[in-house]
């Protein structure tokens, strides 16, 4: 297991103002930096954007993270200026959150900018990451002026559900659903392989080699069989490889392809999603993907467990056979739960081959849903249009 060993510190403080000192074109450049951090893919890191102003104010040099174990943002946007032969001196860095003063997989960012000669840091939010945090301080004890705090609701807002895992000291959880048109995820004889296109499984085998654990259920490993690695198109394990976490009580035959050779294996023998999540945490993983079936698909979205959903839809029937979910316990249409599209990592929708794949993130509660404003412009649809009645029979 190659997980970062994170200390979890506070939650960042929320809702404060624009600090004083920051500029008009830093603010706008931090809005910059925001959209910018939607390149990257959600996980055990959060998205992170950086821009680089020169002198006048003029983005010189654009970057964003790619994931856990790349170049953090202000690294790769350093690294597009000397990539243009600039000179960083005297520049100013925006970035989405505090710059990192910790080694982990990449050097600390903190360094990296004092050695490039950066005069000014303005970044929106604190890192709640211990051993991360205190990146402001060592810039300020090198002489550079930081300013913080600068659209700090709306870095809070991007990365949401990243901090509440933080907080929460759980994996980030992503859930993926491979279905036909619909919903189901295996035939009524329980076959399964393969629904989606090859480009959809291409895709997933890419999410894989970027989490730290892959879970699925007892039930599905006791029907498919499956290895659960990152592999490449001809099948061979590429990269990094994930953790492999079957959850529930039954045993896992000891011939089983998902135990492997590698001691990478782990039998969570629970059905509570949150204590898998925290037997997981303890293991170093700080991003699952909950791959299925159906019943561990339900249980974590019946927890309110997923921060990311990624479903693939094939243009394919059957009719019957297993449905993608198996209940929520969801009685009304007031109770539903209701899913935002997620604009990052490579956007909330997309075409491969002859899939459409689905990227959404969860509607935070309290927000208005589609359905709840829909019913509320009804409603004073309806109230509109009764005023006037009242109004002729009680008037005239
Ligand atoms: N299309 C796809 O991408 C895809 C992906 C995965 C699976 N599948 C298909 O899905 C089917 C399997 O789905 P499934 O729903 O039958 O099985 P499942 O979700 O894979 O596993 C269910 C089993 O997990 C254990 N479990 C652990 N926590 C649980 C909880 N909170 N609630 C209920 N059970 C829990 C129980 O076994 P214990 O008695 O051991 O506790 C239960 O029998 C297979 O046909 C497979 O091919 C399709």
């Amino acid at each position: 297991m190659t997980a970062v060993q994170h200390d979890i510190h506070v939650f960042p403080v929320s809702g404060a103002k624009v600090p004083a000192g920051a500029t008009v074109t830093e603010v706008a450049a931090m809005k910059e930096a925001l959209q910018a951090a939607l390149g990257g893919p959600r996980g055990a890191n959060p998205l992170v954007g950086a821009v680089i102003l020169d002198s006048r104010g003029h983005t010189i040099a654009t970057g964003f993270h790619r994931g856990a174990g790349t170049a953090h943002a202000e690294a790769d946007a350093i690294a597009e200026a000397r990539r243009r032969g600039l000179d960083l001196a005297g520049t100013t860095m925006v970035v989405t959150l505090e710059p990192c003063n910790h080694l982990g997989r990449t050097g600390p960012c903190s360094q990296a900018i004092i050695a490039a000669g950066i005069a000014r840091v303005v970044y929106a939010i604190d890192d709640p990451h211990g051993p991360a945090a205190g990146g402001a301080r060592t810039l300020r004890a090198a002489g550079v002026e930081v300013v913080a705090g600068v659209e700090e609701s709306e870095a809070l807002e991007l990365n949401r559900e990243w901090f509440e895992a933080v907080a929460s000291k759980r994996p980030f959880v992503t859930l993926h659903i491979a279905q036909t048109l619909d919903s189901r995820i295996a035939a009524e004889d329980g076959t399964s392989q393969w629904i989606s296109s090859p480009e959809s499984l291409a895709d997933n085998h890419g999410l894989r080699g970027l989490i730290d654990a892959i879970l699925v259920g007892t039930q599905t490993v006791l029907i498919d069989n499956p290895r659960l690695t990152a592999r490449d198109g001809d099948g061979h394990a590429v990269g990094r490889q994930p953790l492999r976490a079957v959850m529930g009580l039954r045993d896992i035959p000891e011939d089983a392809a998902v135990k492997g050779t590698d001691g990478n294996f782990t039998h969570l023998r629970t059905r509570e999603p949150a204590e898998a999540l925290s037997m997981l945490f303890e293991q170093g993983v700080r991003h699952v993907m909950v791959e299925g079936g159906a019943r561990i698909l339900s249980a974590f979205l019946s927890a309110g467990l997923v921060d990311e959903l990624v479903v693939y839809i094939a243009p394919t029937l059957l009719g019957s056979g297993t449905p993608a979910l198996q209940g929520l316990g969801i009685k009304t249409l007031t109770a539903a739960q209701h899913w935002d599209w997620d604009d990052s990592g490579g956007g909330s929708v997309r075409r491969l081959g002859r899939d459409l794949r689905l990227h959404l993130k969860p509607v935070r509660q309290g927000t208005d849903t589609p359905g709840q404003s829909h019913a509320r412009s009804e409603e004073q649809r309806l109230s509109d249009s009764a005023m006037p009645a009242a109004h002729t029979t009680g008037g005239h």
